[in-house]
Order: C-alpha cells, then structure tokens, then sequence
C-alpha cells in the first residue's frame, strides 16, 4: 500500500502562518508524523508540497499507476482550482480532501470546494489528526 499526501500553498508555512488558527507546529512536524504514523502502519507513503498550482498537478499525473490512495490538502487551490479537481478525476486514484482548520465556520468564500466533487471522504477542523485519519480511511478501504 502507497498512498500520496498533497500539501498545497503556504502549507510549507506551517508554525509561522497564522498560528491561531493553524497551530505552532510546522510543515516539518507534520511530515515527521505522517511518516511515524504510516511506519507502524507498515505502509510507503510520499509528501509533497507545492505553492504552484501546475506543480500540484503535474504531481498528480505522475502518481497515475504508482498510489494506491491521495490524501489532499489544496489549500487556497481548494476554493479556486478546477485543473487539480480534473487531474484527480483524470488518474482515478482514491482520495481524501483534508484541512487542518474548519473551513465550514470560515469566510464564505472557503464553502466552495473543488476537489470534494471527487474525493470520497472530507476531514475539516481536526487539525494534522485530519491527515492520519485519512491515511487511515485509505488503508481500510485497501482491506488494511
Ligand atoms: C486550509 C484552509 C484553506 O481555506 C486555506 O486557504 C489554507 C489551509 C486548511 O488546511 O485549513 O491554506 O486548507
């Protein structure tokens, strides 16, 4: 079992960004949990992170025939982006919208998701727990 976690922009500003809401912990922290948690689980998993839009994109083509799950955090690309809704319907690989705040009780302009349209399952508010729960949603769904 391989899954992919996507991280979008200022995801990598984790710690300094508006840490009221996101938390004091960083990006490297959050890498560091994923890969502790994915190690007793017994499963490979790859991060990435991206500010850029094509980037996120090209990543996802690129795990077409190598993932066996996403888990996709798009950030801002969340509420704009219909290019990384169409990437993850173009590769078919399942996958799991998460944030780390809850965008439900935010600005009205974060209601709007593109990539909910595909993924199967979305975690909000449940800060870097969102992401191993996912993980875990993932390994289920593979019989884990
Ligand atoms: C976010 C929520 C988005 O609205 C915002 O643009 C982010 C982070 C979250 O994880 O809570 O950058 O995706």
């Amino acid at each position: 079992m391989k899954i992919l976690v996507i991280n979008g922009p200022n995801i990598n500003m984790l710690g300094i960004r508006e840490p009221e809401i996101y938390g004091k912990a960083t990006y490297s922290d959050l890498c560091g949990m994923i890969y502790e948690h994915c190690e007793k689980k017994g499963i490979e998993a790859d991060l990435f992170q991206s500010n850029h839009e094509g980037d996120i994109v090209d990543e996802i083509q690129e795990a077409y025939g190598e993932y066996d799950g996403i888990v996709i955090n798009p950030a801002a690309y969340t509420h704009t982006s219909v290019a990384i809704l169409d990437a993850l319907k173009s590769v078919g690989i399942p996958a799991v919208e998460v944030h780390i705040s809850d965008v439900s009780k935010r600005e009205d302009f974060r209601q709007i998701s593109y990539v909910r349209l595909y993924c199967e399952k979305t975690i909000c508010g449940h800060g870097f727990d969102g992401y191993i729960e996912a993980i875990d949603y993932l390994c289920e769904r593979c019989g884990l």
